[in-house]
């Protein structure tokens, strides 16, 4: 009864944590249905002499010392119930379960309070930065009990990404705050995906740039204000030989992208608490189009485009990258917008700072603006948007002229830059004091008796339209 941890599900993910768990001098025992699995780690962490595994429930609960402090890196869905249920005949009161996976927050929710009743504490945290992450130092985002977060902090501390002495992690909320934020991260995500792979397909439609040559444009740009995690392994995978056959491999693979559901759990909620997050919609939306690829085909030889207009090789590449620039900006802004509101309507009290921090390392979303971020928070706390905080005006304002050129280059040249335009039209109406809205509250009242307020005076008013 001395190991320190335990870590159920010893797929890739689960491996690589427990490994990374065992390199931080903690004393970490796997469980997993799959001999295959346990012998595989018992193998890799044998040397480590801190791992151990077994097939058997009870072997693993045993082995742990109290209060028992158990993670599940498992699929999420049916089987986190399934995985709680067969733990708790061998749980104490006081015993910790972690959920690592990308679990639904209600779903989080629901597990907190039947686990609550039954004296166990369970935690929501999303981990984020893929197998890399798990296994050198991922982004933790643990939600859950303040008090009993405290037993595993250390070891928590010990594993996360570490960015500048700072660990990557820190107990964000109750209950379902953690799963929330990571579900926002992914939002995120897929935000900052669409729009690199948009200034991609610009590139090499206007100017056709040649993947030695993205390969350069995106390993400088990492250097730089764009530097973050997507935009590194971007101008890697330009490089990336086909191991199946001639050329590079990014030229091999089909055009249809997958999506396990994150994205589109940020959009929808974010609609229930009406916060607008259209790159991120769009982002989604565009992983349905690219989906549709055969309708697509149809399609393409029915309508007539435009050439791609000439334009200076440099002079687009400039472009790109400050339009890049804003847009990443606009995302992470769109996404903390909308985790402001979740704060307040779900009780998480999160503090944007702390995410921002630890989101600067281990995380998919990691980037050097992230920084900046976190500093702009911690100066006004209650910053509805970024967009308002004063250190970022210069930065979008340097950038939208460009931003704009781009876009109407995109239009006139019938490229589909979906992510670019909805952030640039985002911003356009956000910092707009008069919107054409007026005109929709007269046609509500007009057809429907909806009524208007005005700007002259208080009040709310209806009219008789055309009499
Ligand atoms: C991370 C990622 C990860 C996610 C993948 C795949 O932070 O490490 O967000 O949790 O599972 O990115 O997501 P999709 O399959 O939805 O693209």
């Amino acid at each position: 009864k001395n190991y320190d941890f335990g870590l159920v599900g010893l797929g890739v993910m689960g491996r690589n944590f427990i490994l990374n768990v065992a390199d931080n001098n903690f004393k970490a025992f796997g469980y997993d249905l799959d001999s295959e699995k346990v012998d595989a780690l018992k193998e890799e962490g044998g040397d480590l002499n801190k791992v151990d595994a077994s097939t058997d429930i009870k072997t693993f609960t045993q082995a742990l010392a109290a209060p028992r402090k158990i993670m599940l890196l498992v699929p999420a869905g049916k089987i986190v119930d399934q995985v709680i249920e067969s733990l708790l005949p061998h749980l104490d009161k006081g015993d910790i379960i972690i959920d690592g996976g990308n679990s639904f927050f209600t779903d989080t929710d629901r597990r907190e309070a039947y686990l609550k009743e039954k004296g166990i504490n369970f935690f929501g945290a999303g981990v984020s930065g893929g197998a890399e992450g798990a296994r050198k130092g991922p982004s933790i985002m643990p939600g859950g009990d303040a008090d009993a977060y405290e037993h595993i902090k250390p070891i928590f501390e010990a594993v996360a990404a570490d960015f500048k002495g700072e660990p990557c992690v820190a107990h964000l909320g109750p209950k379902s705050a953690g799963n929330y934020v990571k579900m926002v991260h992914n939002g995120i995500e897929y935000g900052m995906m669409q729009l690199t792979s948009e200034i991609y397909d610009l590139l090499r439609k206007s100017v056709a740039l040649s993947n030695d040559e993205l390969h350069q444009v995106y390993d400088l740009w990492n250097k730089g204000r764009l530097q973050s995690f997507l935009v590194e392994i971007t101008a890697e995978i330009f490089k990336q030989e086909d191991d199946l056959g001639d050329g590079r491999l990014i030229d091999k693979i089909l055009d249809k992208a997958k999506q396990k559901g994150t994205g589109k759990w940020t959009s929808q909620n974010a609609m229930d608490l009406g916060i607008p997050v259209p790159t991120i919609d769009i982002a989604v939306s565009m992983r349905e189009i690219s989906a549709l690829k055969d309708e697509r085909i149809v399609a393409d030889k029915l309508y007539d485009r435009p050439e791609p207009k000439a334009i200076d090789k440099d002079k687009i590449i400039a472009m790109a990258e400050e339009a890049l620039y804003f847009s990443f900006i606009i995302a992470y802004a769109q996404g903390l917008h909308q985790l402001a509101e979740a704060s307040k309507e779900y009780e998480y009290d999160l503090d944007m700072s702390v995410i921002a921090k630890i989101w600067r390392a281990g995380c998919i979303i990691r980037s050097g603006l992230l920084d900046n971020i976190s500093e702009a928070y911690l100066a006004d706390k209650n910053l509805p948007n970024l967009l308002l905080a004063p250190s970022f005006v210069p930065k979008v304002q340097e950038t939208m002229a460009s931003v704009r050129e781009l876009v109407a280059y995109a239009a006139t040249s019938g490229i589909p830059v979906p992510g670019l335009s909805n952030s640039l039209n985002y911003f356009e109406a956000y910092t707009s004091s008069h919107l054409p809205l007026n005109l929709i509250q007269a046609q509500r009242d007009n057809f429907g008796s909806h009524t208007y307020e005005r700007l002259d005076r208080e009040g709310v008013f209806h009219t008789e339209w055309g009499k």
